[in-house]
């Protein structure tokens, strides 16, 4: 597969599987994909629509959203409805809860804050990124986990990124939050575990988004290199010597959504090509 910057990107679906796919064992169940017209969000929609998930796809771009939708229906022939909704505001969250008011798969996602010094962060663009990256996803969770708990199936994951194991300049408060989030989920999901619903988060290293191709866009600007300069550099420092691509993201994803991930709540699943430089 060919990735913006021109290197190859190995698919996840290269491999040959002889025909044999491993079944989820989700197929039929419902699930909530927020900010999932692109990037990694679409990746999970389409990794849970490939284990036969019914989906609301969302984002705030309707023709971004409409084109995704149809994009996973023609795929894998599963129901998709896109919700258009800025998934921070209360409005927007009760359009996903009415779309699918007892989901039995939640993925959490959302717009991360941009890169700053955080001297430059006032008070306004600090509490955004508090709602963006901790508070929504809490009151989403909060909306659909008894109904989740009294059917005795759920599973909820969160994206929030390697920046909560290992700091990034300039995304202190992306990191911030996301670790409020992390700390937050570790004792819910262990009030919840024997109901069979799990709660687990996915941290993303450097993924080949629209959201990192703008970041190495704005690196290569404040350093005077080529755009394929500055993303040689950021290659350089992951070990598997690649960015990682969104379908192999989503299939990690659609794992803890499976039957088969329901001893394992409250993990933190690094997926960052080897990036994280620690034991454990
Ligand atoms: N890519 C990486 O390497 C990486 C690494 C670490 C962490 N992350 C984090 O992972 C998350 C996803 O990143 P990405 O790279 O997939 O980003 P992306 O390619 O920019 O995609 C973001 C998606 O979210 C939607 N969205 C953004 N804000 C929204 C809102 N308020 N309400 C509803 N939908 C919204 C966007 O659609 P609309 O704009 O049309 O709404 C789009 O579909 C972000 O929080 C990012 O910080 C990414």
């Amino acid at each position: 597969m060919k990735a913006a910057y021109g290197y190859t990107i190995p698919s996840p679906l290269q491999g040959k599987s002889n025909g044999v796919v491993m079944d989820l064992g989700i197929r039929g169940r419902s699930a909530i994909v927020c900010a999932s017209s692109q990037g990694l969000g679409k990746g999970c929609a389409l990794a849970l629509a490939e284990a036969g998930v019914a989906l609301i796809i969302n984002g705030r771009n309707p023709d971004l959203l409409e084109q995704t939708a149809q994009e996973i229906r023609n795929a894998w022939g599963v129901p998709v409805t896109p919700v258009l909704a800025d998934v921070s505001t209360a409005e927007g969250q009760a359009a996903l809860l009415k779309a699918c008011p007892t989901p039995d798969i939640l993925v959490n996602n959302n717009a991360g804050p941009p890169v700053r010094n955080f001297r430059e962060l006032d008070r306004r663009a600090i509490l955004d990124g508090v709602t963006m990256n901790m508070v929504t996803p809490i009151e989403l969770i909060q909306k659909v986990i008894d109904s989740m708990v009294s059917r005795g199936f759920g599973r909820i994951v969160n994206i929030t990124s390697y920046s909560v194991k290992m700091p990034i300049v300039g995304l202190d408060l992306s990191s911030g939050a996301r670790a409020g989030l992390t700390a937050f989920m570790a004792g819910v999901c262990r009030t919840v575990a024997d109901k069979n619903v799990t709660i687990n988060n996915l941290l993303p290293g450097s993924f080949d988004t629209q959201r990192l191709r703008n970041n190495l866009s704005l690196a290569a600007k404040r350093n005077q290199v080529s755009e394929a300069e500055a993303t040689a550099r950021s290659i350089a420092n992951i070990p598997a010597k690649r960015f990682g691509n969104p379908a192999e993201f989503g299939q990690a994803c659609a794992f803890l959504c499976s039957v088969h991930a329901g001893f394992m709540t409250g993990q933190n699943i690094l997926l960052d090509g080897g990036a994280y430089p620690g034991a454990f």
